[in-house]
């Protein structure tokens, strides 16, 4: 079995932070989301894997991932010229994915489940004989299922009929970003037409092929699942993975700073006559100078927060902080900078990119 890896894409729900830089390698408690997918993968015995990359990010995601050696992965890479579906993705993977049965995981997504119970379903489903199953998706109850793909089910749990952000679901069960296909995809991405936004859709591809008779079978999800495409959902799976780390402490302590419970701090980082309360990580060669860094924080590498008091924050590489009173929900790019000058007259000085938001109290 192949892996498929979804990294292109426009990014737009995430901007400012992915005006320049792939969303799937924004961290989650210091790594990469698309790492988290990768080693589910290699957990589950799947170690050929195809990253489909954009010209925008692609580069950096290269560059981050590089052969997949580092994972024990060989990763191929595959270009997407523009973001024109997630169907369009399995059409350009077609040399690289050749008849094999493939795993398509959609790279910005997290899951709490490994794959390996899934994948295990899959292969045992299509042993057992009777209709080949030709896909087999994940699902996931949610609250409300509109702004989803839903999925209707027949009695014997066959999927009958996918529907993409409906106004009347006719379930409360989402597609989640993973799915197991066998090569009569490629037969269904070839024989759709793109979409009213223009896009390749996979929920047509997967329709075509129970409309053709094949057997899609579904497996509902264990545990949290978050496309991390949007801020609040990132911060939050930012808390859930806080919440599974050990406490490792590489870098310098002084003896008036006091770090509690499970915190992580990277080889070359100081904590100078601060606080530091888990969960949190911080990154290799962050200095943390007279501050509180609170629970649910994750500061990445090369970071400087002084005179500051932070919690439940992303804070990415290279970003100073300092002189703030509390931040706190917060999203922070790399390399920005937020200050308190103290100059009379008071009053915010910015310097904000396109699509920046700043809350204030
Ligand atoms: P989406 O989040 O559905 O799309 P997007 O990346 O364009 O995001 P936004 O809505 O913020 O503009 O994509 C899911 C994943 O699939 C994500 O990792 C990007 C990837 N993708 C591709 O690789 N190629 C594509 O053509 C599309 C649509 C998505």
């Amino acid at each position: 079995m192949k892996g498929l890896i979804l990294s292109g894409g426009a990014g737009t729900r995430l901007r400012p932070i992915t005006h320049t830089s792939a969303k799937q390698l924004v961290p989650i408690a210091n790594k990469p989301i698309l790492f988290y997918g990768i080693e589910a993968m290699v957990a589950a015995g799947i170690t050929e894997i195809g990253i489909i990359i954009s010209p925008q990010t692609g580069e950096d995601i290269q560059e981050a991932v590089g052969d997949g050696s580092a994972f024990g992965a060989e990763v191929t890479y595959i270009p997407q010229h523009d973001p024109l579906g997630l169907a369009h993705c399995v059409l350009i993977a077609r040399d690289f994915l050749g008849d094999e049965e493939f795993v398509m995981y959609l790279g910005d997504n997290m899951l709490e489940q490994d794959l390996v119970g899934f994948v295990a379903q899959f292969h045992s489903r299509r042993d057992a004989g009777g209709r080949q199953t030709a896909a087999q998706i994940l699902l996931a109850k949610v609250d409300d299922p509109r702004s989803f793909g839903v999925a209707e089910l027949a009695p014997d749990g066959s999927v009958v009929r996918l529907v993409e952000k409906p106004d009347d679901p006719p379930s409360d069960l989402a597609l989640v970003g993973v799915y197991l296909f066998d090569h009569t995809i490629h037969t269904a991405v070839e024989a759709i037409e793109p979409s009213e936004r223009g896009e390749l859709e996979i929920t047509d591809a997967i329709q075509w092929l129970v409309d053709a008779g094949h057997e899609v079978a579904h497996e509902v999800l264990q545990g949290w699942w978050l496309d991390t495409g949007k801020k609040d959902p990132l911060l939050e799976c930012n808390r859930l993975v806080l919440d599974s780390i050990e406490r490792s402490i590489h870098g310098e302590v002084d003896d008036s700073s006091r770090v509690e419970g499970r915190v992580v701090i990277a080889a070359g980082a100081k904590i100078v006559n601060s606080t530091v309360r888990g969960p949190a990580v911080i990154g290799e060669n962050t200095t943390i100078t007279n501050s509180y860094v609170g629970p649910y924080s994750s500061v990445a590498d090369n970071c400087e927060v002084t005179s500051a008091e932070l919690d439940q924050s992303v804070i990415l590489a290279g970003s100073r902080i300092a002189n703030v009173a509390r931040l706190t929900d917060s999203l922070i790019g790399s390399h920005v900078v937020v200050d308190r000058v103290g100059h009379v007259p008071a009053g915010l000085r910015l310097m904000l990119g396109d699509h920046s938001i700043v809350e204030l109290e």
